[in-house]
């Protein structure tokens, strides 16, 4: 098989990206007076303007030959029809099954799990319903104030973020904490604000194995049983897991397990019932929404042609900026408070996904993958790392995210917010010529500078712009809007995993550090010698147990 780095558009595109490299981005605004209706896409409220990327029609066009090299619409029908594509765990990728609002059966191995899917959706409105209208009772017969769900990665990052994001549909009377860290302060800072009549805590993992959710889940438990005994176990804990033995032997009731399926992937579970600390923050209702804009999405990647699709635009963008422009990370930066952890919880979509050496079959890949993927929210940002990206000399593809309408209103805010937002663009398009530079600061260029302080600054002042950035613009921030943005970038590493011919959906990365820690922790402890270990990890070891002693 051709694979796509040997492929006639990959040195197309190569020798494109020799010719296209040196072209700046301002001189492509002024040739193209209409560069923004040429390179943006409309889908449903949400605009995706990417004409301030390095790209030309020809670039987008050698991009989009992409698509049918590595034959995405073939892999695309492989995901839709429950194939097993996480090959190396052999499972199916269906999480698009979770927000699916169709009545077309989605089967796995021959059977269809809609059925199950509704059913546990089902139970989790029935559980909400029960906690905010006070019939959930504590083992004192206090109704559920808090709620602290103890999870981690793909347990605890898409509930933590989407909770904040839509913390303007909060539901009234409930508090939702999420724990996740091993480190006891995270746990300990919790509990401190809890009061045990009136917390239910969440257990949520996979797995049911995940040996920081364990620690805090037990230790949790030890906080709960030592106030109301150990029979309010059953009041105060619920779980949602695939492992249903696990969930039993920790002394939760099964009638208050949520189930999901092996095939959906830990970073791809917000949908399910890993969602429910979210479902109980925002209600069922709002949650049912952040899935009808997801499914909006589905059916969007499904079916609109790539030159229209927005996953695909965004996926072959990465790769222009990553395997043909050199860029080593990207930048996401919402110009919204409320999506401040929207950089984390993609983080781990992105990079755990396709932070990959190794094609489908093994063999080391030929380009590189998954980008570095950081940020912050806008304009915090602005005043910490953004000027390296506009004069640290390397390309950092910055991806800006903004509201039309704002979340929360407060006179004077949003317009300035924007006016940042859309300046730093510009001005990463833009950049400052050295005569610009010297015009501002008042200095004729010819003859030598009249002042010579104003004259010394200049080189400082200037920006070398050419910073290729997208913006991606939402009509305004709701549980179907998020929904719709969280399902564009889950489709959109699909297709680069499928561009890169890798697997996106294991995760094999995250083992190895983990038999390390449990080889250590009998050391650490003092029960087993320390040997066989480097110097530096024995040094780091003995030192702690010497001040320990
Ligand atoms: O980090 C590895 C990982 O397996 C993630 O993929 C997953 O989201 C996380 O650990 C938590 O796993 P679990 O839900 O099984 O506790």
């Amino acid at each position: 098989m051709t694979t796509l780095t040997s492929s006639g558009v990959w040195a197309a595109l190569q020798a494109l990206a020799r010719t296209e490299r040196d072209i700046q981005l301002r001189e492509r605004f002024v040739s193209d007076t209409a560069r923004f209706a040429h390179f943006s896409l409309q889908e449903e409220g949400l605009l995706l303007d990417y004409s301030k990327q390095r790209v030309s029609t020809e670039v987008m066009d050698a991009l989009r030959a992409l698509w049918q090299v590595a034959h995405v619409p073939r892999q695309i029908a492989a995901m839709w029809s429950g194939e097993p594509i996480n090959h190396t765990e052999g499972r199916a990728v269906l999480h698009i099954a979770l927000r699916h609002q169709g009545e077309a059966a989605i089967r796995v191995a021959g059977q269809d799990v809609m059925p199950d899917v509704r059913r546990v959706l089902a139970k989790m409105r029935s559980f909400c319903a029960d906690v905010h209208g006070g019939h959930w009772r504590g083992a004192t017969g206090q109704a559920i104030r808090r709620v602290v769900n103890i999870g981690i990665g793909g347990s605890d990052l898409g509930p933590r973020m989407a909770a904040q994001a839509l913390s303007a549909f909060r539901q009234t009377g409930i508090e939702v904490e999420f724990v996740a860290n091993l480190d006891a302060a995270d746990l300990a800072t919790v509990l401190a604000r809890c009061t045990p009549d009136d917390t239910l805590f969440i257990i949520a993992s996979k797995t049911f194995t995940t040996q920081e959710t364990m620690q805090n889940a037990h230790s949790a438990r030890q906080w709960l049983v030592a106030a109301l005994g150990e029979a309010a176990v059953a009041r105060h804990f619920v779980a949602v897991s695939t492992n249903h033995a696990a969930v039993s032997a920790f002394g939760i009731n099964p009638d208050n397990t949520f189930e999901f399926w092996d095939w959906v992937g830990g970073r791809f579970s917000l949908w399910s019932a890993i969602g429910l600390p979210l479902a109980l923050a925002v209600g069922m209702d709002h949650f049912e929404q952040l899935l009808a804009g997801a499914y909006a999405m589905d059916q969007h990647f499904f079916s609109a042609p790539v030159e229209r699709n927005l996953p695909a635009t965004l996926a072959l963008l990465e790769v222009w900026n990553t395997n043909f422009l050199g860029a080593q990370s990207r930048a996401l930066l919402p110009y919204s408070q409320s999506l401040g952890l929207l950089p984390r919880y993609l983080q781990q979509l992105e990079m755990e996904s396709n932070g990959k050496q190794v094609d489908r079959a093994g063999n080391a890949l030929q380009c590189d993958s998954s980008p570095v993927l950081w940020g912050e929210p806008g304009t915090n940002g602005q005043h910490a790392f953004y000027q390296q990206i506009h004069q640290g000399g390397r390309v950092i593809p910055c991806e800006f995210l903004a509201v039309i309408e704002p979340d929360y209103a407060l006179p004077g805010h949003h317009e300035k917010l924007l006016a940042h937002c859309f300046a730093q663009s510009e001005a990463l398009m833009r950049g400052k010529t050295l005569a610009e530079a010297q015009a501002e600061l008042g200095i004729a260029v010819s003859p030598a500078p009249t002042c010579e302080k104003a004259g010394s600054l200049a080189p400082y002042k200037v920006f070398p712009g050419n910073q290729p950035s997208t913006t991606l613009l939402l009509p305004k921030l709701t549980p179907y809007t998020l929904g719709q943005l969280l399902a564009l970038y889950e489709h959109k590493v699909f297709v680069l995993g499928a561009l890169w011919n890798i697997n996106s959906f294991d995760q094999w990365g995250v083992e190895y550090g983990k038999q390390l820690a449990s080889r250590l922790l009998p050391i650490l402890e003092g029960r087993t010698p320390a040997e066989g270990l480097d110097s530096s990890t024995a040094g780091l070891i003995a030192a702690v147990q010497s001040i320990r002693v």
